[in-house]
């Protein structure tokens, strides 16, 4: 960095011989230095100014405010990987002038997802950008207990007996959509010689809507999936992107196609409660269940909230569980033999003697061990989130077991920063895991291996539960794998999520062969939610039996 100071310095004189001899030489000046002139002390501040000792390192940045906005948005892992290199497990960069103190590896999991809400603050982290699209007075534009009650009704919803009900209606949905989209038009041809092909992401997207709002979403929004709903919906996700959440307020269309979005949504649920009070005509979803719920003091939650619920419900596992199912499927066509055995588990279990199969009960599929390590290790090399945020409301040290300054030092992460956690990291760390980049599902059937310990650590049912005011759930907080968070904001959509893409999964197995001709896609990382690059193409080709 220094030589770089020395070229920006000369360049600096020769500029300024040039335009002393040029007319309107003074705009020019101020138009062409006062960016340099920042740089320039940018550059001086992080290398000449003494730093206080007690605050974790900086990640070098040229730009002020930008920082490394770059390097961070175009491959986060890369990113923290070369500062972890550098600076050790904690560090802090410059995100469009926020100070993003990260914490690395297991500790550091436990670091951030374990602090006391006092202390880290998930609504401050991310209130203005879910609040236009859930809608007020729900998720993190409440106080946090107020919220954890709200996780709590969520739960009702998502009970054992819904889950019974969801198997057989997701296999009737994915079935119905591959006898009928376009994409599958070669699988509808009943030719079993042919290959065809998918575009992974767009056809788990579509299924994961169709199956989300058939189960958890009610009938209703089911029904109006093919009209007006859909319409709202990429509106209403045209406002959830790295932008909106880096820039809450800027006057741009899709702001405003958001906002407006979110007023019909809204209006749309408020409506299919008002129906359903006046016709006593409730199904068994999550409407119904949050209909039935009451605060502490006793309130039952207004209509607008269970509406705002829901459209956070939607968000929360859409591009989750379609980004996990498109990398899922893209795995299995690439790995013909994990796709093999899949196909023979479901063959041992379900397969009738004239080729084709029976329903899956919700407890036969939480029972298969090939399925399963297929989503585990999947979550593991995909996370679909892979930066978990948190504002820093007070001062808080860094445990000296995480990173030091010194032997008898301790970091203070400063009140305004925000503190990440990056889960993506230590669930590929080198350190932990053998082949940490392989998608290698049967890392998963070893009883004493990486994978088993860690998984433990994440949800073992006889260790550590905690009730952070939505149940006991196991803390998970020190994992190396936690692909849901962990702690007090760990997700509640997990067992729904392994429901449905297992369901999916094994669907769409059954009834198809697939494979890749091209290598599995890279991350792509300018998306909320990590998604595989185009081209993601899967070819398919019906199987015999039907
Ligand atoms: C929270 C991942 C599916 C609802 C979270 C968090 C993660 C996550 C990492 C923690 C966020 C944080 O700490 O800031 C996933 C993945 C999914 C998935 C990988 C699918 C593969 C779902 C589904 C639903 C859902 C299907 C709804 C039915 C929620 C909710 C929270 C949450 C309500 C709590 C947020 C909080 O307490 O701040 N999820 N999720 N998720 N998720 Fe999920």
């Amino acid at each position: 960095t220094l030589p770089a100071a020395g070229y920006v310095a000369t360049f600096l004189v020769s500029t300024q011989d040039y335009l002393v001899n040029s007319p309107g030489r003074a705009v020019l000046l101020a138009v062409v230095y006062s960016p340099l002139l920042a740089i320039v002390l940018n550059v001086l501040r992080q290398l000449v100014l003494p730093r206080d000792p007690s605050l974790p390192p900086e990640v070098f940045s040229f730009i002020p405010i930008i920082g490394s906005a770059i390097s961070y948005g175009n491959d986060p892992l890369n990113f923290f990987f070369k500062c972890r290199e550098k600076y050790g497990d904690v560090f802090t960069f410059i995100l469009f002038g926020r100070k993003v103190t990260v914490a690395l590896g297991a500790k550091g999991n436990n670091f951030v997802l374990g602090g006391k809400s006092t202390a880290f603050s998930a609504e401050e982290a991310y209130t203005h950008l879910t609040t236009p699209v859930f809608g007020k007075d729900v998720v993190y534009d409440v106080p946090n207990e107020v919220f954890m009650e709200q996780k709590k009704f969520v739960k009702v919803g998502l009970s054992t007996e819904n889950f019974r009900a969801y198997v057989g209606m997701i296999e009737e949905e994915v079935e119905e959509f591959m006898k009928t989209d376009g994409a599958f038009l070669i699988y509808q041809m009943n030719d079993i010689n042919e290959w065809g092909r998918f575009d992974a992401t767009d056809i788990m997207a579509q299924i994961t809507i169709l199956t989300a709002s058939r189960t958890l979403q009610g009938k209703e929004v089911r029904e109006n999936m093919d009209k007006s709903f859909s319409e709202l919906y990429n509106a209403l996700d045209g406002g959830f992107t790295p932008l909106n959440f880096l820039f809450p307020n800027l006057p741009l269309e899709s702001y405003r196609q958001r906002d407006e979005a979110h007023k019909k949504m809204s209006a749309f649920y408020v409506d299919i409660i008002r129906k359903r009070k006046e016709s006593g005509d409730d199904a068994q979803d999550m409407i119904s269940a949050l209909r039935t719920q009451k605060y502490r003091d006793g309130r039952l939650l207004p209509d607008h909230e269970i509406a705002h619920i829901m459209i956070a419900l939607l968000m929360a596992g859409q591009h989750t569980s379609s980004a996990t199912g498109s990398w899922a499927l893209l795995h299995l066509a690439d790995n013909r033999d994990v796709q093999e055995a899949l196909y023979q588990e479901q063959v041992k279990y379900f397969g009738n003697p004239d080729g084709s199969f029976r329903s899956m009960t919700y407890e036969e599929l939480r029972k298969l061990p090939v399925l399963d390590s297929v989503i585990r290790e999947t979550l593991r090399v995909h996370p679909p989130i892979h930066s978990i945020m948190r504002y820093v409301r007070s001062d808080v040290p860094v445990p000296p077991t995480l990173a030091a300054p010194s032997k008898d030092g301790t970091y203070v992460v400063p009140k305004g920063h925000y503190v990440l956690a990056c889960a993506a990291v230590s669930q590929v760390d080198p350190h932990i895991w053998s082949k940490p980049l392989a998608w290698d599902p049967t890392r998963w059937s070893d009883p004493e291996g990486a994978a088993a310990q860690a998984f433990n650590t994440y949800a073992d049912e006889n260790g550590e539960k905690i009730d952070y005011g939505f149940g006991a759930v196991s803390k998970g907080t020190d994992s190396p794998y936690q692909p849901f968070g962990a702690g007090r904001h760990r997700c509640i959509g997990e067992q729904f999520a392994y429901l449905q893409l297992g369901t999916v999964i094994a669907t769409v197995l059954r009834r198809m062969e697939i494979k890749l001709d091209q290598p599995v896609p890279e991350h792509n990382y300018h998306t909320m939610i990590t998604m595989p690059k185009k081209p993601r193409n899967i070819c398919y080709r019906r199987r015999a039996f039907d």
